[in-house]
């Protein structure tokens, strides 16, 4: 069942003021009173979910090449940022637990990966989750990682992840079972607010970094905001 959905998510862990999709970032987000984190996470070429955004290792770390050709002894040695580490998705996770916080896990495959990182990630989510609370909330830009997700971990909610929001969104929401709708800000509209309104499905919106705009979604009907400002946006 979906918990509860606080207003902020902080984006990529702790947003912009930490190296992002760190533990560092997560500890920070909790730190600063954020309820729910947003965070991505890949594979490495040994298989292994890691947290990161890109399919190369060049913006965010001290490495070169492509995460999913990149084993683990190497990986893991790399600078995510003032000296931070690549964290696996277990530790990730794990933190979330301790600190009670909503982990939004956005399942974002390296291209031709869809189904084994969803394979992987829906997996061990299931297990890491078993007896903790809250459960996480699961999204993808990928339509097959949500269908392998709610396949092999149905009780785990998912969201649909879109920039722009498409017409036919419901029926895949239908087909996925899933429980949000989560869409780029600048592309939030009444349309969709009254679809979503009238299906009971809470919309988010990506990625928010003033109070004024969040204020503005919120009167419109979105139910929360992923924000890299975490010290400018919150309650
Ligand atoms: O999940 C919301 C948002 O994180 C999607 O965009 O590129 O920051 O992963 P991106
Ligand atoms: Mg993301």
């Amino acid at each position: 069942m979906l918990p509860p959905l606080p207003r902020w998510i902080a984006h990529r862990g702790g947003g912009s003021l930490a190296p992002e999709n760190t533990l560092a970032g997560i500890r920070l987000a909790a730190r600063l009173g954020f309820k729910a984190v947003e965070f991505d996470v890949m594979l490495s070429a040994d298989g292994t979910p890691v947290l990161m955004h890109d399919e190369t290792l060049e913006r965010t770390t001290n490495g070169v090449g492509k995460v999913c050709e990149t084993p683990d002894a190497v990986l893991f040695g790399l600078d995510a940022g003032y000296g931070e580490k690549i964290p696996r998705f277990s530790d990730a996770a794990r933190l979330c637990q301790n600190y009670g916080l909503l982990a939004n896990i956005e399942i974002k495959p390296a291209m031709g990966f869809e189904r084994q990182t969803a394979e992987v990630v829906a997996r061990l989510t299931a297990e890491l989750w078993r007896d903790a609370q809250p459960l996480p909330l699961i999204s993808s830009f990928s339509l097959e990682a949500l269908e392998i997700a709610r396949d092999l971990a149905p009780q785990v909610p998912r969201g649909l992840l879109h920039g722009a929001v498409p017409l036919d969104w419901s029926a895949s929401r239908q087909r996925l079972a899933a429980s949000t709708l989560h869409c780029a800000a600048s592309q939030v509209n009444e349309q969709v607010i009254a679809e979503a309104r009238e299906l009971g499905v809470p919309v988010l919106a990506y990625t928010v970094n003033t109070p004024e705009e969040a204020k503005m979604l919120f009167a419109l009907g979105v139910t929360a905001v992923f924000t890299d400002q975490l010290e400018r946006c919150a309650d």
